[in-house]
């Protein structure tokens, strides 16, 4: 490739993995440095550290142009631009630990890379500080990411616009050359991550993925704004639903009417549990936090926050309305991923249904397809986990959807009523079709959807 520059990442999780694998795809030459030594001899022998569709293929397709170390000299020696990808965990206060890129930080100024980009999710300011931390000669970029996990590759490769901050013309120059395959979508199709149709057409008549060009400050607080935005919308419509709920309306059918309107279109208006994740739930109290500090109160981001959490426990406090105290009742959770497709439980809803449960005398049994081995070091082992669902519904008082894995919505649900003790079965997901379980003879409730709670009755 013409403008293939040889460039480390820093950071093995979900973004700088995706990163790295994206950009020695696209040609150029990656070393990913991390300091966790078993996630890199595991790398070195093409094993992903965690469950990400299309992750093992691509990292194999990628290995000719993919070093991994823990070494910082091994990793810096050569390289011209150093991408920092290390986590920023919620401290307990709610801000950003940024204690991990400090550490990127101090090590990467005993080298000697001239550019340096930030894509961690970090506070306003924080890449002022990275400037002073790195000195003069070192160029400083902010380049937050989009990706979703589950889908973190395919939102690499094919993203809706690629973010960045910075304040001088060359590292701008710098950024647009090595993410111009990007831009121009010219790298090769992966077989198993398919480019999506519509971008294939828009980009045959001339369409290029946008590059936005900002100050540092406005890429940091985009990163946010972002994700508090999407939150909102989570909250707001989960919202919606619970006033459907309480007068006999069908929050799909609202949403279906409502998300046509191009102003408010369709996307992330699914009404269900609240989010979850590494993302949301840090990034929304973190930016709380930030306007809080600065003196300002951004009392809509609190109410989202306070609206999500108290979702969680909706369907709790709807399995006792149906089933009565829950004192020695079976309750399953099918799914304990914070979203299907991915094995994460960071911030998982599933978690703190688990412990309400529990603490109201319920016996909890749990299944899920990837996150089962994980779940079992985390849940309360009181907590029952199966692998297979059909064995964790054997003789159970209800059934509560908490994470909508397409196996779910395929289970023979016929089959299931028969091994329940009670066909009662809380949709946390809207993953089910309220008349086919209703005419199956279940008790069925989704969030906003199926009957009012008032009507449902064993
Ligand atoms: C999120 C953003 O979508 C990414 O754009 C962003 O880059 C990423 O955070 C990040 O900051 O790194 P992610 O946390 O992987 O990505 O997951 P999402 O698919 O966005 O889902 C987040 C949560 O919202 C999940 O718990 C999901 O169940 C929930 N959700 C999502 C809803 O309840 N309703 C919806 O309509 C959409």
């Amino acid at each position: 490739m013409e403008n293939a520059k040889t460039v480390t990442v820093v950071g093995a999780g979900y973004v700088g993995l995706s990163t790295a694998v994206a950009l020695a795809l696209l040609g150029h030459e990656v070393r990913v440095l991390d300091t966790n030594a078993a996630r890199v001899e595991g790398l070195k022998r093409g094993e992903p550290p965690f469950y990400e569709p299309g992750l093992a293929e691509s990292l194999a397709q990628a290995a000719p142009r993919l070093r991994y170390t823990t070494d910082p000299a091994e990793a810096y020696d050569g390289s011209e631009v150093a991408i920092v990808a290390v986590g920023t965990p919620p401290t307990p206060a709610g801000h950003a630990d940024l204690r991990y890129l400090y550490q990127a930080l101090e090590t990467l100024a005993q080298h000697r890379v001239g550019l340096v980009v930030v894509k961690s999710t970090v506070p306003v300011g924080t890449n002022q500080d990275a400037k002073r931390i790195l000195g003069p000669g070192v160029a400083v970029a902010s380049n937050p990411e989009f990706l979703r996990q589950g889908q973190a590759l395919s939102d690499t490769l094919y993203p809706d616009r690629i973010l960045v901050g910075a304040e001088e013309e060359w590292v701008f120059g710098v950024l647009e050359r090595l993410y111009q395959p990007l831009v121009e979508q010219s790298f090769e199709e992966l077989p198993w991550l398919p480019r999506p149709k519509a971008l294939r057409e828009a980009v045959a008549r001339g369409y290029r993925v946008p590059l936005v060009r900002t100050g540092l400050e406005s890429a940091e607080l985009a990163k946010y704004a972002a994700n508090a935005f999407l939150a909102t919308r989570i909250s707001f419509i989960n919202e919606i639903a619970n006033v459907a709920e309480a007068v006999g309306a069908d929050i799909e059918e609202v949403v279906r009417a409502i998300g046509l309107d191009p102003r408010i279109g369709p996307h992330f208006l699914k009404a269900g549990l609240g989010y979850g994740g590494s993302c949301f739930p840090k990034d929304t109290r973190a930016l709380a936090y930030l306007a809080k500090r600065g003196g300002y109160d951004f009392k809509l981001l609190r109410a989202v926050i306070e609206v999500n959490q108290a979702q969680r426990y909706r369907l709790v406090e709807k399995a006792e309305a149906v089933l009565g105290r829950l004192t020695g009742q079976t309750v399953v959770l099918l799914g304990l991923a914070f979203k299907p497709g991915t094995d994460d439980l960071r911030d998982a809803p599933s978690l703190e249904i688990a412990e309400e449960l529990l603490a109201r005398g319920a016996r909890v049994r749990a299944t899920d397809p990837k996150a089962l081995e994980l779940a079992k070091q985390i849940l309360d082992p009181r907590v029952e986990t199966f692998a297979d669902p059909l064995e964790a519904l054997e003789g159970a008082d209800a059934v509560l959807l908490v994470t909508e894995w397409p196996e779910y919505r395929a289970l023979d649900w016929a089959e299931v009523k028969r091994r329940l003790r009670r066909p009662v079965v809380l949709d946390g997901r809207n993953a089910l079709d309220p008349r086919a379980m209703e005419a199956l003879g279940y008790v069925y409730q989704g969030i906003g959807r199926g009957r009012k709670l008032s009507e449902l009755a064993l």
